[in-house]
């Protein structure tokens, strides 16, 4: 196609700073606002589905009612979009052409649940340059991600998409997805503008189904739900979008409080904000809103700059403003920020996606990053010396459902990525390590859910005649993701009664795990000789875990989420609060005598049938070689205002595998106004250490980390006495202890 690119005036203009004032950016994009039509206004603020060159999209764009489009993906059609925008519409404002690209366009990474299981922002940084390399390519230069939602319920479906459980691992995985999408000059052809979503606490959503009303007091938002938006923020990310539910009775998007309060007025963001898909219009079904009309002049009056899908601002935002239900600057504002969007991807100088070539999907450079990706994201959860496949080891068994299942390892949002080019665990373990081993090939189940039993005999079959048998179990990647909710996490399907049987051939099981959420694995957890929990891995996922098996890598990640016993459990989270009877002394309901007398098993805070802790806590993980922690030091007894504390733990690998260790900071507030967490995460670093090497890792506290939410005006740390622990997951180490100075 032979582009002609029009030039406008305005190209003559680079943005070269971001904030406001004296700026030629702002004063372009003041003077544009100031000769735009209230229709071409509201236009800019109105988002569609692609569909194609259609007749009704091209005179949407011509006349300037469309200002971005979502789901676009034949480049020619962008390009042809983007000339009519800037040739032919009134002012020449481009498009932009958004997409979720969530974990990967073509080369898929694994999901974002399992890049934060690596603990490695630099998985997460790759993974989203790469994604937005391939997807620039196609036109895409806006995705609909990081997802930075605090995920404590398994149950949720969308938990896959998040980073976990934890404020402080999401805001540095969710800064690192940023970056990464971002790249150093968001005006670059290959950057495409990052949105932090969902704003906000859509991860409370009751009982984990999804779009389900939350209760959220003031200061446990801010201190768990909003710290990864507040991060972002700062860190630059270009867009915000709105969550589905509602906070204690106000849907995000007719929320002022959240949208202009904390977003605009506190953290100052001049960023975009996007309603999700027809959220706006949700607001009536909520029970917000009696209408279109409404729904409309509450979402522009909370801020809400694009509607996406919901039709409410073409319908009825002229009507507002002329009626004065919304101001005309409410509607300049959200245009500025729009176009200030556009002016930070570089649109009005460069609006068209190059097409000569060879597209950029798929590289060496990709897949090996995917690989190596999948590979730290894998977490190593039991191993009684199964693990690695001992060099004597002559035949496998490979059985379960996920074993060779590319759609599904892919895991949820992954709308662009062709399943064949997917390396399955099956034919990355023929093709690396066939010629060194027989495999055996019977997978026992068709899928997840299969409840025939008949291949389970042949699965047997294979595991007698292996000296080892290697299980992938886990979920079909369409029972996470979006609206894909479970009230039970167990393992689907007949997978329980097929690892029973394959335990009972009395030959060692490795159980690879290959899911989008934590499951419940209680039962099959003993059974099993070996875990690995690999989450849906990506397009490399086969490889990954070939050479984790057979010990060319070593397993280097640590659980974001807690792993419960059961369901019943839920929620259940390392920074829980204690009561004031913490579990102690538990009897389990098997032991307790028959006919015992109610007094006889004391009372204290725990589950009769699962006790108080889970299956696998946060931040655990093993690893092939051993790593020993010294004695935390610190730089003083007391940190006063101020000053910075420093917290030092020599890690000795006491192994025989040259491996990286996540070496994790927690701290405590012994006595605190409003009871503190008794655990919280507040540094890791992931460190490489050679067998029999120490290495010194050292952390810097201030009062910053120590601070709190009082009130929704008021945070602050208080005086008093702290624990600090450097230790290898969330429940164990010794504490050493401080006292903070006001
Ligand atoms: C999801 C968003 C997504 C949007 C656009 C919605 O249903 O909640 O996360 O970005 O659709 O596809």
């Amino acid at each position: 196609m032979r582009i002609k690119i029009f030039v406008f005036a305005m190209s003559c203009f680079t943005l070269t700073a971001f904030g406001q004032g004296n700026n030629p950016v702002e004063e372009r994009i003041d003077e544009l606002v100031s000769q735009m039509t209230l229709q071409e206004k509201i236009g800019q603020m109105n988002q569609l589905t692609g569909m194609g060159l259609s007749k009704n999209m091209k005179e949407s764009v011509k006349t300037g009612k469309v200002g971005t489009i979502l789901n676009e993906l034949n480049v020619n059609v962008v390009n042809e979009l983007q000339r009519i925008a800037v040739e032919e519409s009134r002012l020449h404002i481009p498009l932009i052409v958004a997409r979720d690209v969530i974990h990967g366009f073509k080369t898929i990474f694994p999901i974002p649940l399992g890049q934060a299981a690596s603990w490695n922002p630099e998985v997460a940084e790759e993974g989203a340059r790469v994604a937005a390399v391939e997807a620039s390519a196609t036109g895409i230069r806006w995705t609909f991600a990081p997802m930075i939602d605090i995920s404590r319920d398994p149950r949720w479906g969308r938990i896959a998409e998040s980073c976990g459980e934890d404020p402080y691992l999401t805001s540095v995985m969710g800064v690192a997805m940023v970056k990464g999408f971002q790249g150093a000059d968001l005006s670059a052809p290959a950057s495409i503008a990052a949105c932090a979503k969902h704003f906000a606490a859509y991860g409370a959503s009751e009982s984990g189904k999804d779009y389900n009303t939350t209760w959220i007091p003031e200061v446990l938002l801010r201190d768990v739900y909003l710290p990864p938006f507040e991060a972002v923020a700062k860190a630059g990310a270009a867009t915000f979008m709105c969550s589905f539910n509602d906070i204690n009775g106000i849907p995000s998007s007719g929320n002022p409080y959240l949208n202009q309060q904390i977003l605009r007025n506190e953290w100052h963001y001049d960023g975009v904000l996007v309603s999700d898909w027809g959220s706006i219009q949700q607001m009536i079904p909520h029970g917000f809103c009696a209408d279109l009309k409404e729904a409309a002049m509450k979402a522009a009056n909370a801020s809400v700059d694009i509607d996406m899908m919901g039709y409410a601002y073409t319908k009825h935002l002229e009507e507002l403003v002329k009626s004065g239900e919304v101001s005309e600057k409410t509607v300049d504002e959200a245009v500025r920020n729009i176009l200030r969007l556009k002016f930070r991807l570089g649109l009005f100088d460069n609006p068209y996606t190059k097409v000569e070539g060879k597209l950029p999907y798929y590289t060496d450079k990709a897949l090996d990053k995917a690989k190596w990706a999948a590979a730290e994201s894998a977490v190593l959860l039991k191993n009684d010396g199964v693990l690695p496949l001992k060099k004597d080891i002559k035949t496998i068994a490979v059985v379960g459902p996920l074993a060779d299942a590319p759609a599904d390892q892919l895991g949820t949002w992954c709308f662009d990525a062709e399943p064949e080019r997917a390396v399955t665990p099956l034919a990355a373990l023929r093709d690396l390590y066939g010629k060194r081993v027989k495999i055996i090939a019977e997978l026992g189940l068709q899928y997840s859910r299969d409840k025939s039993e008949e291949g389970i005999a042949k699965a047997v079959k294979a595991a007698e005649q292996a000296d080892v048998v290697l299980a992938f179990v886990g979920e079909e990647a369409i029972l996470s993701g979006e609206a894909r909710c479970r009230a039970d996490i167990d393992l689907p399907g007949k997978q329980t009664e097929l690892l029973a049987a394959l335990k009972r051939t009395g030959k060692p099981v490795v159980m690879i795990v290959m899911a989008g959420r934590p499951l419940a694995i209680t039962r099959e957890a003993e059974m099993a000789d070996g875990i690995l929990y690999a989450f849906h891995g990506g397009t490399m996922a086969g490889p990954a875990l070939a050479d984790l098996i057979f010990g060319k890598s070593v397993p280097s990640g640590k659980l974001p989420v807690t792993i419960p016993r059961m369901v019943g459990q839920v929620p259940i989270y390392y920074a829980h609060k204690n009561t004031g009877r913490p579990a102690s002394n538990i009897t389990l309901m098997d032991d307790i005598e028959i006919g015992a007398k109610q007094t006889s098993i004391g009372f204290t805070s725990y589950h009769l049938d699962a006790g108080d802790r889970p299956l696998f806590p946060f931040g655990y993980g093993l690893s092939y070689t051993a790593f020993q922690y010294g004695d935390v030091r610190l730089s003083s007894g007391k940190l006063k205002q101020g000053d910075t504390l420093t917290v030092t733990c020599d890690i000795t690998n006491t192994g025989n595998y040259d491996a990286s260790e996540v070496v994790q900071l927690y701290i405590r507030d012994r006595v605190a106004s409003l009871i503190r967490p008794v655990r919280e995460l507040k540094g890791f670093k992931k460190v490489f250490v050679k067998a029999g090497e120490t290495h010194t890792v050292s952390f810097q506290l201030t009062s910053d980390d120590l601070a709190f939410w009082q009130n929704a005006k008021m945070k602050k740390a208080e005086a008093g006495e702290f624990q600090v622990w450097v230790s290898t997951d969330s429940q164990t180490g010794t504490p050493t202890r401080f006292l903070y100075e006001e």
